[in-house]
């Protein structure tokens, strides 16, 4: 079976992991869960890193930090794993929807035309005229590793009082090659920025994730929070309610071994992103999704456009045909306004979001791909 995406595991994981388990070290103290969190600093040019036990405890530290307030609103795109929508209602907010743009990443026209159009300035912060609620925040996800427009979301965010939360768990390793964040690494920009170093992740630390933030005392304050605000750590005193979400050493050590392979990484993809590009530019009816340009994303994952009209074979159909000759695709994650416990919800405008959901299809994008996997898998698409 040819999968979606594996980790690649080709560097010194073994040894770093072989060490805290001959010296003991393997829970939340460590010396691995330091020097993690300066890598990430030290890769990214982010001023502050807080490691913690996945990207999803990451964004809900990251809401409360931003001041997210019971009964306040959170705007989040539509088309996005449903991870930063449950972190909204873990810190008992509401999330408003947003649809998304050419690239499948929140479209920052409409966010600016909807804090134009549906709400007020007031003094106590954004008000949605709809819901008489204040919106705290917004968080843009950098879909399958390419870049929201971030220059545009910052202005809007600055223009209406918006905390900006990078929902950056996809995308560790892009960044902007010119404009006003030329050489910024996504997640370094907004208020904070959120990582994931889940299983299927550009680098994996099994299950782990690392939020970032410019101002010192917020990332102080996100360590005292994950790690289960000890104000008197010996005593055991406790000035507020923190929570058990702090990375272990083990986790760390491989985090640590897999960031110094992530440049490595990034251009395989790069080079089995060409070979898929080439493969599949002849097939009517398929188009294999672009990058932005300006930007040096990190090539994550490979999301096929299937024009059924041109192709003869709807996305469903394709995915069943894959799988038959064992490779492994998957389509885009349904969207978050149509999910169970958010169709309630308020969304804006949602038209793009509807037909990208109905066209992509991801195929297998592994760091560990061979050439001759990804010729079986053109070969399979062509025939
Ligand atoms: C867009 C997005 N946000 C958040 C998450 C949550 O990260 P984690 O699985 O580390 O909790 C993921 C992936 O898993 C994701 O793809």
């Amino acid at each position: 079976m040819i999968l979606l995406s594996e980790p690649f595991f080709g560097g010194k994981e073994w040894k770093y992991v072989k060490e805290c388990i001959d010296t003991a070290w393997v829970s939340t103290a460590g010396k691995y869960v330091e020097r993690f969190e300066r890598d990430i600093c030290a890769y990214t040019g982010a001023a502050n890193a807080v490691a913690c036990m996945n990207g999803t405890s990451g964004l809900q530290i990251a809401l409360l930090l931003a001041g997210v307030k019971p009964g306040d609103e959170v705007i989040v795109p539509t088309l996005t794993f449903i991870a930063p929508v449950n972190a909204i209602r873990y810190v008992q907010a509401e999330p408003v929807f947003m649809d998304c743009d050419d690239y499948m990443n929140i479209s920052a026209e409409k966010l600016d035309e909807f804090c134009r159009r549906e709400c007020l300035l007031t003094k106590a912060g954004l008000k949605n005229k709809k819901s008489g609620k204040i919106i705290k925040a917004v968080i843009p996800v950098h879909i399958f590793g390419n870049p929201c427009l971030l220059d545009l979301i910052m202005k809007t965010a600055g223009k209406y009082k918006l905390k900006v939360i990078e929902d950056a768990t996809e995308s560790l390793g892009t960044y902007f090659t010119s404009g006003k964040y030329v050489n910024k690494f996504t997640g370094t920009i907004g208020d904070f920025g959120v990582f994931s170093f889940n299983g299927n992740k550009i680098i994996t630390t099994g299950g782990g994730g690392m939020i970032v933030s410019c101002n010192r005392r917020e990332a102080e304050q996100a360590k005292y929070l994950t790690t289960q605000a000890k104000d008197d750590p010996i005593r055991y005193v406790h000035h507020q309610i923190g929570y058990n979400f702090r990375l272990t050493n083990i986790q760390a050590a491989l985090g640590v071994a897999q960031l110094e392979q992530l440049e490595r990484f990034i251009q395989i993809k790069k080079k089995n992103y060409k070979l898929y590009e080439k493969g599949l530019e002849n097939i009517a009816g398929l188009t294999l999704l672009g990058v932005p340009a300006e930007t040096r994303p990190n090539y994550w994952f490979y999301s096929l456009l299937v024009d059924k009209k041109a192709f003869g074979l709807d996305r469903e159909q394709l995915m069943k045909k894959l799988q038959e000759k064992k490779i492994q695709a998957r389509p885009i994650w349904y969207l978050n306004h149509w999910q169970k416990p958010y169709r309630h919800n308020q969304s804006y405008k949602i038209e793009k979001a509807c037909w990208y959901w109905e066209r992509v299809l991801n195929i297998p994008c592994s760091t560990g791909l061979k050439p001759q996997e990804i010729q079986s898998v053109i070969t399979a698409i062509t025939r």
